[in-house]
């Protein structure tokens, strides 16, 4: 595909975008619509799988000859192949959305070879859209307009960041205990340990949270246990706009889309490697069990 053909294909997947957050946005989440998949912390609701089947129908009759991989209708067996590829999350940010927290989107990424190549983050509760293209940058379109991305890229630093994070679904076990040593160190002085950064976020939709850092609105994001489908939007709007992402253990710089372990850290002047090196080194021989195929 050319600029040309992946730049209609941004305008269309922005279109579909919209029509998604608007039945999202005339949705009311009630008990009787929320199931439960792994336990009480991973949530889908009717409006989940109503997006889904909405932005799905649209992407194949427009595009039949891609692939289509969707959070809702996820098989495992197949997984995220090299052939170009939706990969969708309808509702990014559920337990968000069935709290009326508004941080919350429907994100849709396209990849060619798991490279993400155009990425579309909508955000219907405040009418926010994050986009990209490859090879031609990245936006953001709010309530002033539409800005390039990054708003900042000034020099990073660690001491000074904001990192954002998430607590993810695994309450028990070595996912947690990771989590756990992870969000503490960062946390705590350095006379206990820690590094002591300036501050840390959890605000339930990785997606967003990538544009976050895409943006400079925060420094980095890690999560290890997330899918395809929470970062292949946002991956392509962070580096787009001269973020990188790295493997959520260390010792990977150039992840795979479905390895479900990420570090996201913003554009900067100066600064990136040490900054991912120093998270590294906080999660020091600790380990995930999260893509052991990595290891
Ligand atoms: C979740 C959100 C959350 C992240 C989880 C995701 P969902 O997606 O992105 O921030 O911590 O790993 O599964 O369930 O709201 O689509
Ligand atoms: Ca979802």
């Amino acid at each position: 595909m050319n600029q040309r053909d992946l730049q209609k294909l941004r305008l269309f997947l922005v279109e579909v975008a919209q029509e998604a957050g608007l039945l999202i946005n005339t949705a009311q989440p009630s008990a009787s619509t929320i199931d439960e998949k792994k336990n009480t912390t991973d949530i889908v609701t009717e409006t989940d799988r109503k997006a889904e089947a909405l932005i799905r129908k649209r992407l194949q009759d427009q595009y039949p000859q891609f692939s289509f991989v969707g959070e809702e209708s996820f098989d495992s067996k197949s997984g995220v192949s090299d052939e170009p590829t939706f990969i969708v999350d309808p509702i990014d940010g559920t337990s968000n959305f069935v709290h009326g927290f508004p941080e919350v989107c429907v994100s849709i990424g396209f990849v060619i070879k798991k490279q993400p190549t155009v990425g579309v983050v909508y955000n219907p509760f405040r009418n926010e859209l994050w986009a990209a293209t490859r090879g031609q940058g990245a936006f953001f379109c709010g309530v002033n307009g539409k800005q390039t991305l990054p708003f900042t890229r000034s020099s990073l630093e660690f001491e000074k960041a904001c990192i954002g994070l998430e607590w993810g679904s695994d309450r028990e076990g070595p996912n947690f205990d990771l989590n756990l040593h992870v969000f503490t160190t960062l946390a705590r002085t350095k006379r206990t340990g820690g590094r002591f950064v300036n501050s840390l976020r959890f605000t339930g939709s990785a997606a967003l949270a990538i544009c976050r850092v895409a943006a400079g609105q925060q420094d980095a994001f890690w999560e290890c246990g997330s899918w395809a489908w929470d970062v292949a939007a946002s991956w392509c709007i962070l580096t787009e706009a001269g973020g990188i992402m790295v493997d959520g253990h260390p010792g990977e710089w150039s992840p795979p889309i479905d390895g479900r372990r990420y570090l996201a850290v913003r554009p900067a002047l100066e600064g990136q490697k040490e900054f991912v090196e120093q998270f590294w080194s906080v999660i020091g021989d600790k380990r995930s069990a999260y893509g052991k195929v990595l290891d």
